[in-house]
């Protein structure tokens, strides 16, 4: 079967020729008819992400329809269109997960290929009202969004939420999720465009990131945030703790501008601040997200799709930033 492999860092994914897997017990074939990009992809492709093992297939988010069954799998598998949970070997404890627990995608091989195999219990039913490049958007974005603002921010409905660097896949999905809670939600990005096409999409207000005080102008018009939702960390960190509102919550996913230099402790003690780190989610949590999206009818936001053996051309495009919303891979059996 075709795959887009990378052979070792620093180089570009290319499209290969790899051995067709076989579903072993308990798991099936999946054909993958699309596939989409998060930026855990780039951070494997430069050696940045923890637990290096290369050469690999890598790709977390993935749809398709299940055409082979492993030894014990019950035949009315056959032919289901489904979604893939990649949060792999989560375990029972709700807060953490376990020693086992891996993202799909590396180490094990992941969705940028024509097939892969994969226990059942990973599997959901597509979204009826989801082309199969919209539901490959769905998995991972999905699941870090919903336990960002649920389970970790404990979001309810009429607070006040901010989501920054809205452009991003996982962003956007705290976005749709958290208007749909009924909130009232802001957002910030580093491009006016984006701003204006999340408040087309339901955001009541915008700032870009690179003005000076950014944070003030919010702060002073309502009084601050009771929720933010962060994946940039770095040292526009520190606004977000002016941006919050006393006893108000920060939930943060991802270091894109790197680590967070100086924290200033008396803003956050007399503010009563809860700054929060959050991975993934749970089985649980995957199956309500995907209840929620359909009984929603929401729609993944799409910037542009490219073919599987255009996997390079994505990986860079994703990495310039430029988008808004996720970036797909058709994949043609
Ligand atoms: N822990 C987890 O489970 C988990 C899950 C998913 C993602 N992540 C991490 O979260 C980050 C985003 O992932 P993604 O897949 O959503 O990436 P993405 O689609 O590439 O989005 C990245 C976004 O970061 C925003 N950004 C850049 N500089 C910023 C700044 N100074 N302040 C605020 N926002 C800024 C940009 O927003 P604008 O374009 O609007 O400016 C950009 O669109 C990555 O670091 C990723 O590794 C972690």
């Amino acid at each position: 079967m075709k795959a887009a492999v990378i052979q070792a860092v620093n180089q570009p994914i290319q499209l290969t020729d790899v051995e067709k897997p076989r579903p072993e017990a308990g798991e099936v074939l999946v054909q993958l008819r699309a596939a989409a990009l998060n930026h855990r992809d780039v951070w494997v492709q430069k050696g940045l992400y923890p637990g290096m093992r290369l050469p690999v297939v890598p790709g977390s988010d993935g749809a398709g329809v299940v055409v082979e069954l492993g030894e014990g799998v019950r035949t009315s598998w056959l032919g289901r269109r489904v979604i893939i949970n990649p949060a792999l070997d989560w375990g029972d404890n709700t807060r953490f997960y376990s020693r086992e627990f891996r993202i799909l995608g590396m180490p094990d091989a992941g969705t940028f290929a024509e097939f892969i195999r994969i226990p059942t219990k990973y599997l959901h039913a597509k979204p009826e009202h989801l082309s199969f490049e919209e539901a490959a958007a769905l998995p991972l974005g999905g699941l870090t969004a919903w336990r960002a603002l649920f389970s970790r921010g404990r979001l309810r409905s009429g607070e006040r939420v901010l989501i920054s660097g809205v452009g991003g896949g996982v962003a956007l999905f705290a976005l749709q999720f958290a208007i749909a809670t009924g909130a009232d939600v802001w957002v910030t990005s580093g491009s006016e465009e984006k701003l204006e096409r999340a408040k087309a999409m339901g955001a009541l207000g915008g700032a870009n990131y690179n003005t000076p005080k950014w944070e003030k102008e919010f702060a002073a018009q309502m009084g601050g945030f009771d929720l933010i939702i962060d994946s940039a960390a770095g040292a526009g960190f520190s606004k977000l703790i002016d941006a919050a509102a006393p006893g108000g919550r920060i939930v943060f996913y991802g270091g894109t501008r790197g680590n967070i230099a100086e924290l200033i402790a008396p803003k956050i003690f007399f503010k009563q601040l809860d700054i929060m780190g959050t991975t993934m989610g749970t089985e649980a949590e995957f199956t309500d997200m995907v209840a929620f999206v359909e009984s929603r009818k929401l729609q993944p936001v799409l910037d542009r799709s490219f073919f599987l053996d255009d996997a390079e051309a994505a990986l860079r495009y994703l990495e310039a930033g430029e988008q808004f919303g996720k970036i797909g891979l058709k994949i043609e059996g």
